[in-house]
């Protein structure tokens, strides 16, 4: 089999808090390969927000490895790790975290100015390296189906509406893989249904992706399931392929 595009070994987080420890995770093994979506399931402060930060270079682990393509993520220097962080993954966070005083656009378009966007080419991709980061913020929003909304700010968006501005942020760099914190979890059904659709058709373009969730229906569509159960990953029964 060939290299995982990422990869998990072993991985520990402990948190110390006033002179106690808190085991969060303890001994995951996990792997995402190209063009894979795999959902982590788990309650609530199980820890994977914390897995999927330790996955997306934001945190330090306390034990254990990431690699990214055989690369081992923590032991790069600090200039390397923040190009794996704003290049090759792409991050939804849970609560967007979209800066309120800039339009949609800017909110997307800010995205090229931590770190430089790659325009990887796909197959069928017309994009040209004279692409602009605005034309490129512009066709992502589009993309997300919010081409008339450029210049809301987020507070003049919908529930519905900031996800996929949030999404096409995490996009902006083209990311081997895409990290999304319980992208359904503030959503009514209808709605959450709508951005799990725009999941499902970035999926099918064969972008890789990891969904945190609790929402049954996000690990429906997922390649494969697995459960955060006692700080260690489990495959999930019933699931489509009960593999680690
Ligand atoms: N920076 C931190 N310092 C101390 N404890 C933390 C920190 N971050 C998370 N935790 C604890 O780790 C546990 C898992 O948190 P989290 O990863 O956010 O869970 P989940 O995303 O599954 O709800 C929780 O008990 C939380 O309180
Ligand atoms: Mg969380």
């Amino acid at each position: 089999m060939s290299e995982p595009l990422l990869e998990a070994n072993g991985l520990g987080r402990t948190f110390r808090e006033g002179g106690r420890s808190l085991v969060v995770l303890d001994g995951v093994d996990f792997t995402v390969d190209d063009g894979e979506c795999v959902a982590i399931l788990g309650r609530s402060g199980s820890g994977k927000s914390t897995l999927l930060h330790l996955l997306g270079g934001l945190d330090r682990p306390t034990a254990g490895v990431v690699r990214f393509r055989g690369r081992d993520v923590y032991a790069m220097n600090e200039l390397a790790i923040d190009r794996y962080r704003n290049r090759d993954v792409g991050f939804v966070f849970q609560q967007y975290h979209l800066l309120p005083e800039l339009s949609a656009l800017e909110n997307v378009r800010i995205a090229s100015q931590i770190g430089r966007p790659r325009h990887r080419k796909r197959d069928g991709d017309t994009e040209t390296r004279s692409t602009s980061p605005r034309e490129r913020a512009e066709a992502l929003l589009a993309r997300v189906g919010l081409g008339d909304r450029l210049r809301h700010k987020p507070s003049k968006l919908s529930g519905g509406e900031r996800p996929r501005v949030a999404i096409a942020r995490g996009l902006m760099h083209d990311p081997a893989v895409l990290l999304a914190d319980e992208p359904t979890g503030n959503l009514d059904a209808d709605t959450g249904a709508s951005v799990l659709e725009l999941f499902a058709e970035l999926h099918r373009e064969g972008q890789a992706m990891v969904l945190v969730t609790h929402d049954q229906n996000v690990a429906q569509q997922a390649d494969r399931v697995v459960t955060l159960v006692g700080g260690m990953l489990a495959p999930t029964p019933g699931s489509a392929a009960a593999t680690v």
